[in-house]
């Protein structure tokens, strides 16, 4: 059978991981995919002193890849949305293949993308956009087609629960933590990528989509990052039987809407997906059939982007074979069928929450603030209230509510914030039972 020539563009960390692995693990990677699979054109404007490209052809423009009419698969590793789109589209028009890691172009461009794909009557796959090494999309597409998918739940940034479970575990400075993150390659060309939910956001709407048969919708997911996250809220969270984790969450909702978001998360210590740590990933998903899974592995880094990259090489290179029959579509269901569910507005969001609230330390104040939730409606599951320390004339009263609607929880933040007694933003976190 005809091999199926690959061309890489870019030779980065996940591109030079795609190289190498591709190259170290040929023979099983041929037997898999039925054919042989071979590097033959690589763009990247340096080398990787990594990646020994001897016999291949090497452009310094990556649009001679596109435009080489012996690729058959263009493995986009580039990065970004502007270059990247540009490539893309030119390969697609091309009559190519395209294989990315990049999640940022396809939650903000994959509908355009997809459909001009269609057009063409190529494929566009991601495995590797989401989750870096675990097969989470062919998990939901194929694995998880029997189901009506009634939610899912991931920590799908690696450098954020990277810098969480360091800051919980050894009491390390957030920007350290994140230095360290950004040598292992873990981290965003833009760590604010990280830190404020964004990539995040990016893999949970590809998710959402092909969990629920809906179109890319970027704009509508809310993000809120680690940033504000401080140790003593970590360490209040353990005393409680909770970690914080950086979540995102989307969920089907019974009057045919979902919701879609990204922020830190108090869940229960006893949950599997509480104990994961360091840059490993986790989604946990619940089917209405199959119940609650979890798919856990490395959610970033070179050789681990790699192998989700190189399946979708393997799963292509297959598909090649019988061509017409091409496809799983990019987004498991069909485009005809892809429904624009609504996604709910956080402020109806509901949720239990987590609070700290810095209290003057004198008679009333506590029942001043919980006369305010109680009015709210709001009932308090669990306090803390430490002794100042020596010299404080204000104590942190830490409070566990109830599940509530998220604008009445606001509402009633507002309130205590405004009491004489009370200083500083009260802390608000998230809290998921993910039972
Ligand atoms: N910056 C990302 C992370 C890399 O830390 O998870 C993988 O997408």
């Amino acid at each position: 059978m005809k091999p199926v020539n690959v061309g890489i563009c870019g030779l980065g960390t996940v591109g030079g991981g795609v190289f190498n692995v591709i190259n170290r693990n040929q023979i099983d990677i041929n037997a898999r995919a039925g054919r042989d699979i071979q590097i033959t054109h690589v763009g990247a404007r340096r080398d990787n002193p990594n990646c020994d490209t001897s016999g291949i052809k090497v452009s310094r423009d990556i649009f001679a890849v596109a435009e080489d009419p012996d690729i058959d698969i263009l493995v986009e590793t580039i990065g970004g949305t502007t270059v990247a789109k540009d490539l893309v589209l030119k390969a697609i028009a091309n009559g190519k293949h395209v294989v990315t890691a990049n999640k940022a172009l396809i939650a903000e461009f994959g509908n355009e993308l997809f459909s001009e794909a269609d057009k063409q009557g190529v494929t566009i796959s991601f495995e590797a956009a989401v989750a870096g090494g675990i097969p989470i999309i062919r998990a939901l597409k194929e694995g998880l087609a029997a189901n009506k998918i009634q939610w899912l739940a991931g920590i799908i940034n690696g450098t954020g629960n990277f810098i969480l479970t360091e800051m919980r575990d050894k009491q390390r400075e957030f920007a350290d933590v994140l230095k360290e993150a950004q040598e292992l390659g873990y981290a965003e060309a833009d760590p604010t990528f990280d830190v404020e939910g964004i990539d995040a956001a990016h893999k949970l709407v590809i998710l959402s989509s092909i969990a629920f048969g809906m179109p890319l919708q970027f704009t509508k997911v809310f993000a809120e990052g680690i940033s504000k996250i401080e140790p003593v809220d970590v360490s209040y969270a353990l005393e409680l039987g909770y970690q914080i984790k950086h979540l995102g969450i989307t969920r089907r909702r019974p009057n045919n809407g979902i919701e879609l978001r990204v922020h830190p998360t108090l869940i229960p210590k006893s949950r599997i997906i509480a104990n994961v740590d360091g840059v490993m990933n986790a989604v946990l998903v619940k089917g209405d059939a199959v119940g609650p899974t979890l798919y856990y592995g490395a959610g970033a880094g070179s050789e681990p982007t790699a192998s989700a990259v190189i399946s979708d090489v393997v799963s292509v290179s297959r598909n090649v074979a019988v061509a017409e029959s091409n496809s799983v579509p990019a987004l498991g269901f069909s485009s005809a069928n892809l429904c624009d569910y609504d996604v709910l507005p956080i402020e109806e969001t509901e949720t239990a929450y987590y609070m700290r609230i810095s209290a003057l330390d004198k008679p009333g104040v506590l029942s001043k603030v919980c006369q305010i939730l109680s009015d709210a409606g709001i009932s308090i599951e669990a306090l803390i209230q430490k002794e100042p320390l020596e010299g404080q004339d204000h104590v942190p009263v830490i409070l566990l509510t109830n599940r509530v609607i998220e604008k009445q929880i606001n509402a009633a933040i507002e309130k205590i914030e405004a009491l004489g007694s009370v200083q500083d933003k009260v802390v608000r976190i998230r809290v998921e039972s993910l039972g």
